[in-house]
């Protein structure tokens, strides 16, 4: 299985829709490793998006970013970091198709909503940012042999 990082930014937590957002993933069989809120600051923001910082639109990100505190999820599943991104759609919320998070909340490539890990390497990392060890949890869901099949679920 494998665990990847999602981000509720201000844009979910001004307009309440953190419960909305989570759901869905609950919903898809994802399972909650971990959650909690935090207030991010210009340090963790300049290294999670260290390839943005050339960027022209870099300081309205971190504005964006450090609006109010964020709620931080690690979900876990078989090919979790593909199935979260193809619920997130894509980063320009007009863009994203109707029936992804971004598609069916936002209107806005900033004020996207989520963000979400976009490889397996980078979700390794981004955990690693936003949690301690002891912060993500593993447990089996009574519900896992209903979400897999049975080869599916030590994988
Ligand atoms: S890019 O443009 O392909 O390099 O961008 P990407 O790696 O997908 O990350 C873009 C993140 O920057 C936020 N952002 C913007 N993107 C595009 N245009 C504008 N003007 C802009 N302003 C902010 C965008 O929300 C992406 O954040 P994440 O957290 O990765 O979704």
């Amino acid at each position: 299985m494998e665990t990847t990082l999602v981000i509720l930014k201000p844009s979910a937590v001004q307009r309440a829709l953190a419960g909305k957002v989570l759901s869905r993933f609950e919903l898809k069989g994802l399972r909650i490793a971990g959650i909690k809120m935090m207030q991010l600051d210009e340090k963790i923001l300049r290294e999670h998006y260290a390839h943005l910082v050339d960027r022209p639109f870099f300081p309205s990100l971190l504005r964006s970013m450090m609006a109010t505190p964020v709620i931080v999820i690690a979900l876990s599943g078989l090919d979790a970091v593909k199935v979260v991104r193809s619920m997130t759609g894509a980063t320009n919320s007009r863009e994203a198709a109707p029936g992804t998070i971004r598609g069916d909340f936002g209107m806005s490539g900033q004020e996207n909503i989520v963000h979400a890990s976009d490889t397996p390497e980078n979700a390794a990392v981004e955990v690693a940012r936003f949690f301690r060890p002891e912060e993500i949890f593993d447990y089996s869901p009574l519900v896992m042999p209903a979400v897999y099949a049975s080869d599916e679920i030590n994988r």
